[in-house]
């Protein structure tokens, strides 16, 4: 199930999830505050309490909480509880879309059921080319010439949901990874809000 149908009457209620430095969560913020949109961000939560990109919601005014994995000695349990902390979070501020953005956990099957087409994701590369939490080295030791940033809604699978949009970037002979990482980020923080603007309005159809 897609998301209702929003206007910037009344824009759609976003949750960012993050575990980093959130540089693509700012764009977003810094795009939805220039001028009304059809989605607004009421919630951002890190999988830490240390995630540096919690404070550039915290200082907008916008709930934002670190929610750490909970001490449970067994692995599956401990992630079926950390979930269960995350949704009651969503549920608890009346979230309509979830937007991972630089989350670092691969979400059970179980949590995205219940946010099923309510739930995207960037990836930064062409998927189906390098999945996984290493898509620029892959790229790098694939020889690739050109990589880039895919949005895609998020299904059981690791980076396999449909893709929704994607934006080419060169790959330049000598980069790094942090070269190459740094310029699909430009590409990425310009076309994720476009795609939230076009899915908030029901501008998709699946
Ligand atoms: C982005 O490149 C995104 O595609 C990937 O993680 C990075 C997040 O960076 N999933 P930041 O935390 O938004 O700076």
């Amino acid at each position: 199930m897609l998301p209702r149908v929003a206007s910037s009457d009344e824009p759609l209620r976003l949750a960012v999830l993050i575990s980093g430095g959130g540089s693509g969560l700012t764009a977003l913020l810094r795009y939805q505050e220039a001028e009304p949109r059809a989605h607004q961000t009421v919630l951002v939560l890190a999988d830490s309490t240390d995630a540096g990109g919690l404070d550039h919601g915290l200082e907008r005014g916008i709930q934002s909480a670190g929610i750490p994995l909970p001490d449970i000695a067994d692995r599956v349990e401990r992630r079926l509880a950390h979930e269960e902390l995350v949704h009651g979070a969503l549920l608890a501020a009346e979230v309509e879309l979830v937007v991972l953005s630089g989350y670092m956990r691969i979400l059970t099957p179980n949590f995205v059921r219940r946010w099923k087409g309510r739930l995207v994701n960037i990836h930064p590369s062409l998927l189906p080319k390098y999945p996984g939490a290493h898509a620029h080295r892959d790229a790098l030791a694939d020889g690739a010439t050109v990589s880039g940033c895919t949005i895609h809604l998020v299904d059981e699978g690791v980076d396999s949901g449909l893709i929704l949009a994607q934006s080419e970037v060169e790959v330049k002979p000598n980069d790094s990874v942090s070269d190459l990482q740094e310029r699909i980020k430009k590409v990425e923080h310009v076309l994720y809000p476009e795609v939230l603007d076009r899915l908030a309005v029901g501008g998709f159809s699946v």
